[in-house]
């Protein structure tokens, strides 16, 4: 009796330890790596399009920082089109997202935002505000008036408008972002701050349609460029230059973007009026063609949004409401005061966090490079 029970008791211990080691042994071979040891929250990325260069960038960027910081990631592209981005933010949801980070294409979004809302999956908008939503509360972008501003003043350094005089006035033709962004109408309002003095002075004499500001629906939506489209911008430009423009000489184009900015270069390119010398044209984003532009005299400036740190802020935000923790965000400011408008989505103020831009003509045109915002083979193409 006793054998037996020592056998017995031998072979449970052999076996507990065969069941020990078979259990690491498992554990080991599907032991996730990382960020799923520990859990693993999922954080939804949703990213509008690729026709404009950085937000492959911002997308690639959102997802390392959040796996960098413990997160599973989940990386989409709605190449512009709304509803897709519809259909990738439900299936975020199904996924069991904790957390989702949306660069947005248009209100469209506000619907799968409430459902988001329904299941406490916080949503954090990047660098477009949600508009018409009183479903989520944070926000994290620059400070897109500021983008404006730079716009406005490059384009007033450029053109020297300090001295131009109302005999020998200056001409300029005004473009928009995309009147589904909301941040179009802040970049508009930011640059015509600065250029309405000059044009009410009489020393800068605009071509074509002339919205004061973007409150002039009108007026806006005809300089406005649909889905940020560079072939919108090309297009009207073109047809600018051979009608409203067609007895003046351009001195310069209020370009909302670098994509766009090159498009309008492009069309001013092919009309010999323009052959040797281009308009003074504005950008924002820092693209490298259009650092290249920049230095070859091409394009007058741009204006620098370092996204590796909107990348980095959003996920820290992300972090930070995931664990029910107050946000510090380093390098960002909580919108107060006047830019409190910059999170208001019609619904409701939001959380707004904004970054810091900064103006590049030719003489400035390393900092990007030297801010590491450019991989290797992008910044060869600068030299
Ligand atoms: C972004 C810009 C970008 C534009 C077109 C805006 O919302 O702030 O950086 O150039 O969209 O994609």
């Amino acid at each position: 009796m006793k054998r037996i029970l020592f056998a017995l008791i031998a072979l449970a211990v052999i076996g507990s330890f065969a069941f020990v080691s078979c259990t690491a042994k498992k554990a080991a071979d599907v032991a996730p790596k990382g960020a799923e040891a520990k859990g693993q929250a999922l954080i939804g990325i949703a990213m509008p399009e690729t026709t404009v260069q950085r937000w492959v960038k911002d997308g690639n960027q959102l997802k390392a920082e959040a796996e960098k910081r413990g997160y599973k990631a989940e990386l989409q592209f709605a190449n512009g089109e709304q509803p897709l981005q519809n259909q990738q933010i439900q299936s975020f949801l199904t996924q069991g997202a904790k957390v989702l980070v949306v660069g947005c294409l248009n209100d469209g979004v506000a619907s799968v935002v409430a459902e988001a809302g329904r299941d406490k999956v916080a949503v954090i908008a990047y660098d477009r505000i949600i508009q018409n939503s009183d479903q989520y509360d944070y926000y994290i972008t620059f400070n897109n008036f500021k983008v404006g501003v730079l716009q406005g003043q490059g384009l007033e350094a450029g053109l020297n408008l300090a001295s131009a005089t109302t005999a020998a006035p200056k001409y300029i033709t005004l473009f928009a972002g995309s009147p589904t962004d909301g941040n179009a109408f802040f970049f508009f309002d930011g640059a015509m701050s600065v250029l309405n003095p000059y044009i009410e002075k009489g020393v800068l004499k605009v071509v074509g349609p002339y919205p004061k500001t973007s409150k002039d629906t009108a007026n806006f939506t005809r300089i406005a460029t649909e889905g940020w489209l560079a072939p919108n911008a090309k297009t009207r430009m073109e047809n600018l230059l051979s009608n409203d423009a067609q007895k003046v000489t351009l001195d310069a184009v209020l370009a909302p973007n670098d994509t766009l900015a090159r498009a309008i270069i492009e069309a001013c390119k092919a009309d010999a009026k323009y052959r040797t010398k281009l308009p003074v044209i504005s950008g924002q984003d820092a693209e490298i063609d259009s650092l290249v532009a920049i230095r070859n005299g091409e394009q007058y400036m741009t204006v620098f949004k370092d996204t590796n740190k909107l990348a980095e802020a959003a996920i820290i935000l992300a972090d930070a409401i995931a664990k029910g923790q107050t946000p510090s965000i380093p390098g960002a400011v909580l919108a107060s005061g006047d830019l409190k408008e910059i999170g208001n989505t019609g619904k409701k103020y939001v959380n707004a966090y904004l970054l810091d831009p900064i103006a590049i003509t030719k003489a400035n045109s390393n900092v990007p490079v030297d801010a590491g915002f450019y991989t290797a083979e992008e910044s060869a193409k600068l030299k």
